[in-house]
């Protein structure tokens, strides 16, 4: 795909909510799209307001301002980055403004929440996509490529453990399952599996384990086994109470990936591809996730594009999270309704920029405390 607009317009952004991934990850790599600038912060915090809006020259407003920001004329889009449960409260006036909307992943905290979105950017015309960042990182796309193309044979088996400590002080802890590690960690593997085998699950069993010192209102780790069509399984493990592992593995008829680490973006992908008895390492740049997915979606509004990660992608990863507090409610399998999704990754939306070294934050800090 191009990414040159052609033109010298950058698309100016919003940064709605100045947590740790907004002030580590998004807001220092947009300077390095070409495409890209931002242009205001919307922020609780009036230190966050006078910092940042002073290291990246932008003009800050108070969530209680948020409607007024939207009748400014100060950006063109949105980068929301808020808790979870506050996705759909922000998303949807966001949408109906009139401003495009890259929003963070789980797009939401109900399938009715994820439709709201998905029917808010329809009935206004604007673009919607939900930031998985490993939809334009290249080694990932390398490997649903490869997979693709047969180099495993006949793609039957998938297994992943996502595990990081969290503390007991971040907002994970303290907002529900929908802040908890199936939302917030699981949906890294579900989107990797779904995307491996091109396809969607078809019922989900899970099992969750509650530590009696632990600071979570809920599974502080959690199991979840899907069935795909055609007798193809997937297992994945979460975990808030652990150090950190990030590692998936699929494995087919005549072969298998593993890639470790799987899903991070502090470091490059890797991975060790088996076939024919033979081993070999795949090792992919280290680059820099968040400016990559920022230049995608810009380049999509300049050019008029449909983004491939869009609500329809979110909400294939919403309806399986949903089925997966109740399956662990209830103790029962969860069947699901049979799904198409009209799109799929490929390596053409790959976007391969520098790492950015993250600045000091401001009142933020990554999970782990
Ligand atoms: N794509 C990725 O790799 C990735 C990685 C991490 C997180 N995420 C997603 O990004 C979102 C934010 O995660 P985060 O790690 O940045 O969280 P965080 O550090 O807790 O930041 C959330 C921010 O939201 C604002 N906020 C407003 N009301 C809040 C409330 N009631 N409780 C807590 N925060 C409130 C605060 O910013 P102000 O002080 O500015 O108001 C807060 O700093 C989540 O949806 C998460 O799933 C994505």
């Amino acid at each position: 795909m191009s990414m040159t607009n052609g033109t010298d317009r950058k698309i100016r952004y919003a940064v709605v909510g100045g947590g740790w991934i907004s002030q580590a990850a998004f807001m220092p790599g947009v300077a390095q799209t070409g495409n890209s600038e931002i242009t205001a912060l919307v922020t609780g915090d009036p230190e966050k307001a006078r910092v940042l809006g002073d290291r990246y020259g932008i003009r800050a407003w108070s969530y209680d301002a948020y409607r007024e920001a939207l009748a400014s004329d100060t950006f063109d889009a949105v980068y929301l980055a808020l808790p979870n449960g506050m996705h759909r409260d922000y998303a949807v006036p966001t949408l109906e403004a009139g401003k495009h909307l890259l929003l963070e992943k789980p797009m939401a905290t109900s399938v009715d929440e994820g439709e709201a979105i998905v029917a808010a950017a329809r009935a206004a015309g604007v673009k919607l996509m939900i930031a998985y960042r490993l939809h334009c990182e290249p080694g990932t796309l390398d490997a649903i490529e490869r997979v693709r193309r047969g180099e495993i044979g006949e793609p039957l088996l998938f297994s992943s453990v996502f595990a990081q400590h969290v503390s007991g002080e971040n907002h994970r802890a303290r907002q529900g399952y929908w802040a908890g590690p199936v939302p917030d960690m699981g949906t890294y593997p579900l989107n990797a599996v779904r995307n491996l085998f091109s396809s969607e699950p078809i019922s989900v069993s899970a099992h969750g384990a509650r530590r009696p010192d632990s600071p979570f209102e809920f599974h502080g780790t959690v199991t979840v086994i899907l069935r795909f069509p055609g007798e193809r399984m997937a297992q994945f493990t979460v975990s808030y109470e652990t150090d950190a592992v990030d590692e998936y593995r699929i494995v087919g008829t005549e072969g298998d990936l593993l890639m470790s680490p799987g899903f991070t973006f502090g470091r490059g992908l890797a991975g060790k591809l088996t076939t024919g008895g033979k081993m070999r390492d795949l090792s992919y740049a280290h680059v820099d996730q968040f400016s990559g997915e920022t230049r995608y979606f810009s380049d999509c509004i300049l050019h008029d594009r449909a983004p491939e990660p869009d609500g329809e992608e979110g909400l294939a990863d919403l309806r399986v999270l949903a089925a997966v507090e109740r399956a662990l409610e209830t103790g029962e399998t969860q069947v699901l309704p049979a799904m198409e999704r009209s799109r799929r990754p490929s390596a053409g939306q790959g976007v391969a920029l520098p790492p950015v070294k993250p600045p000091d934050l401001v009142d933020a800090a990554e999970p782990g405390g």
